[in-house]
């Protein structure tokens, strides 16, 4: 599949056990030089040595940066160890840069390739179920803050995306259970089928189909607003209330899919008495995310999260942007006051 933006193409690959092709679409995006293989402590032992063979192989030569596994690394300190290390190993623009690793890894190594020698070209192999459905999709790379999550980033399409399935196999179940709620938010906003997949099956039976159903939406949106100021939005469903769960919880309390998870049944709520939410809705959305272990009540006063809203950085002249569901499958941005958030906000 191809994502054709205004900045790039990027191309998608998807399937079962194709990692070991990666040095071949190495080869085909730079003709010689280096690659630096960016990494994490847990995938480095699982996958580098494949991935590092597949580029030798190739004619190319790799270098390997191993970050320390954890979101708390995904910071300014790590970016600039990283631009040390490509400057040490005279990394050009005709060299590449390759991220192996979930959402953590791809957002580092992404915002490096945005911004080392101002753009250096760039692959991504997402690990895990988030970054496979989402986060190696779309461009979207950067860094946290003390002050907060992802407040340093650009856009940055990578050059080519290879997403194997295979490599799932190796995730512990809570944290591709964190993924399923990604997973189920692309059925709740976009794909009713998807939904219903979900709630008949075990979605790892069906996972090369699952995710190859979810890229395809989030590519076409991106397709669209690469910028996220219109139709992008719409991934935000649960998300609003889910960051706002994260922030009241000091981002130690709920993972992000299980933040994310109460926030899509929250969501869901807020759109019944809105009265454009079909009423039962937030019962099945509840029903289905259940099976991945997430607790679907939101996990402090109402109050506490309305304020962590107040906060977001999505926020403009008191009003945001809130996603609510016309259907399962279908979705609207529906702006609104913060007054009239409140008024709806139920315990
Ligand atoms: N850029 C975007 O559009 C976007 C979208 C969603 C999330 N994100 C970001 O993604 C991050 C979360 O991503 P994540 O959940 O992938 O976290 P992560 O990268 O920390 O990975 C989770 C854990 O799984 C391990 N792991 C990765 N792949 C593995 C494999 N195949 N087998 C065994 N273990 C493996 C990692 O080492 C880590 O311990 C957050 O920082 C979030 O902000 C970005």
């Amino acid at each position: 599949m191809e994502l054709v933006t205004k900045s790039k193409t990027s191309v998608i690959d998807i399937g079962e056990a194709i990692l070991d092709n990666a040095g071949h679409i190495c080869k085909s995006l730079i003709k010689s030089g280096k690659v630096a293989v960016i990494t994490d402590s847990n995938v480095a032992p699982l996958y580098a040595v494949r991935v590092c063979g597949s580029i030798k192989k190739a004619g190319l030569c790799p270098a390997l940066f191993i970050i320390p596994a954890g979101e708390e690394y995904k910071n300014l300190n790590t970016v600039s160890e990283i631009y040390n290390f490509l400057a040490e190993n005279l990394f050009t623009r005709s060299d590449l840069l390759l991220a192996l690793g979930g959402g953590v890894t791809g957002d580092i190594a992404g915002f490096v390739s945005a911004t080392y020698l101002r753009g250096i070209n760039s692959v991504q192999v997402p690990t895990t179920l988030v970054a496979q459905v989402d986060s190696s999709v779309g461009g979207k790379c950067g860094v946290d803050l003390p002050a907060g999550k992802n407040l340093i980033g650009a856009f940055n399409q990578p050059d080519y995306v290879i997403i194997d399935t295979s490599l799932l196999k190796t995730l512990p179940d809570n944290i591709f259970n964190d993924g399923m709620a990604e997973v189920v938010k692309y059925g709740c906003i976009f794909d009713k089928d998807l939904f219903e997949l979900l709630e008949a099956n075990n979605p790892r039976d069906f996972i090369t189909e699952i995710v190859k159903t979810c890229v395809g939406h989030k590519a076409d949106v991106v397709k669209k607003d690469e910028r996220d100021t219109g139709e992008r939005m719409k991934l935000n469903f649960g998300h609003t209330v889910g960051h706002a769960i994260e922030k009241a919880g000091n981002y130690t309390s709920h993972t992000h899919g299980q933040a994310v998870a109460a926030g899509m049944v929250y969501e869901a709520r807020i759109g019944e008495i809105l009265g454009i939410t079909p009423k039962g809705t937030s019962e099945r959305i509840t029903a289905l995310i259940k099976r991945f272990g997430f607790e679907t009540r939101l996990p402090c006063p109402a109050g506490e999260v309305l304020d962590a809203i107040k906060a977001d950085k999505k926020i403009l002249d008191g009003r945001l942007n809130l996603i609510l569901l016309r259907d399962i499958g279908a979705s609207v941005i529906h702006p609104i006051t913060l007054r009239e958030l409140k008024s709806v906000m139920v315990v």
